[in-house]
């Protein structure tokens, strides 16, 4: 029994060893804001906007973009769609006698995945600047111009901001996104940010290099392919956007899943740049790794030991245990959690990355080595709550 104990504390420390690191150093180094040397400028900027059936929404994000706090007559948007709904039709009648922005559609014939249609884009985008969002998200007026101004910073090469407010109030994802938005300022400071953020991110255009075809991780793909060759690529508390999400456990499953496996998968492909590139290889990295690829099995782990304990020493009354992980889901999922609310956030996180992790070492098993084709059904409902 006291062995039993003993491993369960054990396995307790060693999961919330790294975050509590990330804590002291979070505490003693304070850091705040971007770390780039930022300057105000207007360089040339191309706005990539992906679009697969977003009929219902297209017009309102082109309204918002050409309304964003900066000149447009330094700004190219190009679409790059695929859809069957009528949203390219959309797009050209927006844009139809418009004299700025200018308009680069790009119409892919057959849908072959954000991935590829993210490439052809990239490589059209003619100006300095590119900027990447999603049509589902809203970004604040200043976005554009506060990105670039990070990226005059010639050690810059990337950015990424910050999910302000979550659309639809999910509870489950903004206490998350809090808990990020610290991480991604400390792991900036150290050096670059591992995630960025598909409804807003900017890059130098010298700096794009193509993305894996099947990737389902493009913005962070990317920033990473950036930061392995040379240039920071950091985070931004200071550009804002807005995303719809959901709190409900099985409805957070299918997007929550599909993007821990689309990281879990870079992370592995790209493990060569472990320990290597600076303070990111040697720390950012790892942290990263013991989080997705670790720890949800430590957390896993660890409650079946508590179940198995509790159930030796309390007989049926043992079953509490895993009665109280259920509550704690229930609960969470419904926002009902009050102040730990953030801590169960975390937790569907690490049941993300435990399913994906699951999925991915089928899929490896099945001798299917993409395990995912990189297309996907685009969430009606989180539309919805946009209009
Ligand atoms: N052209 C094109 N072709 N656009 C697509 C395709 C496609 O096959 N699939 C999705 N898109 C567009 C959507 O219309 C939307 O503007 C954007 O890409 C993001 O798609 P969502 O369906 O909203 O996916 P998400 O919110 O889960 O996407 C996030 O995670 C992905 C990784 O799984 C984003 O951050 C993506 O950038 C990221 O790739
Ligand atoms: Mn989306």
């Amino acid at each position: 029994m006291k062995r039993l104990l003993e491993a369960l504390f054990g396995l307790i420390a060693l999961t919330g060893l790294p975050y509590l690191i990330y804590l002291v150093v979070y505490y003693v180094r304070r850091p705040t804001g971007t770390p780039a040397d930022t300057w105000p400028r207007e360089p040339s900027v191309s706005i990539v906007l992906p679009t697969y059936n977003e009929a219902a929404i297209v017009e309102s994000k082109l309204e918002e973009l050409v309304e964003l706090d900066y000149p447009m007559e330094n700004v190219e948007i190009v679409v790059v769609d695929s859809s069957d709904d009528g949203t390219a039709e959309l797009v050209e009648t927006f844009f139809a006698g418009r004299q700025e922005p200018k308009l680069t559609l790009i119409r892919e014939d057959e849908r072959r995945g954000l991935a590829t249609a993210l490439n052809q884009a990239y490589a059209a985008a003619a100006n300095e600047v590119v900027v990447k969002t999603d049509c589902d998200s809203r970004l604040a007026p200043d976005a554009v111009r506060t990105a670039v101004a990070n990226l005059a910073d010639p050690d810059v090469g990337a950015v990424t901001g910050r999910n302000a407010e979550v659309i639809g109030d999910s509870e489950v994802e903004q206490g998350y996104r809090d808990i990020q938005t610290m991480i991604q300022i400390l792991e900036s400071h150290i050096d670059s940010t591992l995630i960025f953020h598909g409804p807003f991110s900017a890059f130098e255009r010298d700096a794009i290099v193509p993305i894996d075809d099947d990737s389902i991780a493009d913005d962070t793909e990317l920033a990473l392919k950036i930061r392995r060759n040379g240039d920071r690529v950091v985070f931004d508390p200071d550009i804002h956007y807005r995303e719809a999400a959901h709190s409900e456990f099985s409805k957070r499953r299918e997007q929550k899943d599909r993007r821990a496996m689309g990281l879990l998968r870079l992370l592995w492909r790209q493990r060569d740049a472990l320990g290597r590139h600076g303070a990111y290889g040697r720390i950012v990295l790892p942290f990263n790794w013991w989080f997705m690829v670790v720890s949800p099995w430590l957390v896993a782990t660890g409650i079946a030991v508590a179940t198995i304990g509790s159930l030796a020493v309390a007989g049926p009354f043992g079953l509490a245990t895993p009665a109280g992980v259920l509550a704690f889901t229930a609960l969470g999922s419904r926002d009902a959690l009050g102040p730990i609310q953030p801590l169960y956030s975390l937790f569907d996180t690490q049941i993300s990355l435990l399913r994906a992790s699951v999925s991915l070492l089928r899929a490896r098993a099945a001798g299917d080595e993409t395990s995912h084709d990189g297309t996907w059904s685009p969430d009606e409902e989180l539309r919805e709550v946009l209009q």
